[in-house]
């Protein structure tokens, strides 16, 4: 099944693209929101594309190849953001998208243990060059490091059940794949509403493994650095974890008129959407723009 790009026409009417500006697409994915930013920003204006798995890298140039060399592909973190727009030096940037979490294709086609609902190795790297697995995680966390991560990182209620499941379990043969690990939670945990009892769990471990709140902090911090005046960022999460910090990021630089919040309650995606690409019902999308008369870009241009 293709990625569908999640509230698309609100990111670009938002964003507002306008030919011949410069974006960076910081979660490229398929290229979805990539390829509608490109075709609103012709004839020249260039794409910085990131993405840290090298198959969604891959998609994404076959999916965007009609773009040619307006679309600069980086298989890297936005975690270093800074970095990579400095090493760069394509000058004005006038906008940011990301869409964090995963693609459609990491859920479906990766064979890396994303989903619950798959038999697959317990791998969860976006970036195979990570050296911290799924299976690491499971097996090698001491019980209270578990029960730390599924709250933090999972907000699960069952906790302490869930990893003192997993260390019993674990005493006798090695956590191998994800049907292992569901099997584990589901032994001890019903439903949790609508969701099924791994949901949190595996949310968690995914988020451990990527260390995606550390690399979300690192690019929010780069986020005033590098778009110029008027510039703006579109940030859609999936979970109260990631909005949160992109709330509490906003509200703080908006008090210090670094950025201006656009929307003071994020948009959601409409019952159409949803009706068509269930992965909406949980995206939440914030925008800002940059208020700084100079931004360090546009200094050393
Ligand atoms: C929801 S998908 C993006 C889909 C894309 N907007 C589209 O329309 O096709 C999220 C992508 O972000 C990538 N990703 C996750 N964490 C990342 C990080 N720290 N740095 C760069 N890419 C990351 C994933 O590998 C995945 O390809």
């Amino acid at each position: 099944m293709a990625h569908i790009p999640v509230l698309l026409d609100e990111v670009i009417s938002f964003l507002a693209p306008k030919p011949n500006q410069n974006f960076v697409d910081a979660t490229v994915g398929d290229g979805g929101h990539a390829k509608a930013i490109l075709k609103k920003t012709s004839p020249n204006g260039k794409l910085i594309a990131i993405d840290r798995d090298i198959n969604s890298i891959v998609r994404a140039r076959s999916n965007l190849k009609e773009f040619g060399d307006r679309v600069l592909f980086i298989n890297d973190s936005f975690g270093n953001l800074l970095k990579i727009t400095e090493e760069l030096k394509i000058g004005f940037i006038h906008g940011i998208i990301f869409d964090f979490g995963m693609s459609t294709n990491q859920l479906e086609n990766s064979g890396r243990g994303f989903s619950f609902q798959k038999d697959e190795i317990l791998d969860m790297r976006f970036d195979s060059k990570n050296p911290l697995t799924a299976e690491d995680v499971v097996n090698d966390y001491s019980e209270e490091q578990l029960v730390t991560l599924f709250k933090k990182f999972g907000e699960e209620p069952k906790a302490k059940v869930i990893a003192r499941a997993i260390v019993a379990f674990r005493k006798n043969q090695r956590i191998k794949t994800t049907q292992d690990l569901v099997g584990i939670i589901e032994r001890v945990v019903k439903r949790h509403g609508k969701l099924n009892p791994a949901t949190l769990v595996f949310q968690a471990i995914r988020i451990e493994v990527n260390q995606e709140l550390v690399e979300i902090e690192k690019a929010l911090a780069a986020v005033p650095e590098i778009l110029s005046k008027d510039g703006r960022a579109a940030f859609i999460s999936f979970h109260s974890l990631e909005d949160r910090l992109i709330k509490n990021w906003s509200r703080d630089l908006n008090k210090k008129n670094i950025v201006k919040i656009l929307n003071k309650k994020p948009i959601t995606a409409v019952a159409e959407e949803i009706k068509i690409n269930p992965k909406s019902r949980s995206a939440k999308l914030r925008i800002i723009v940059s208020l700084r008369e100079i931004s360090r870009r546009e200094k050393k241009i």
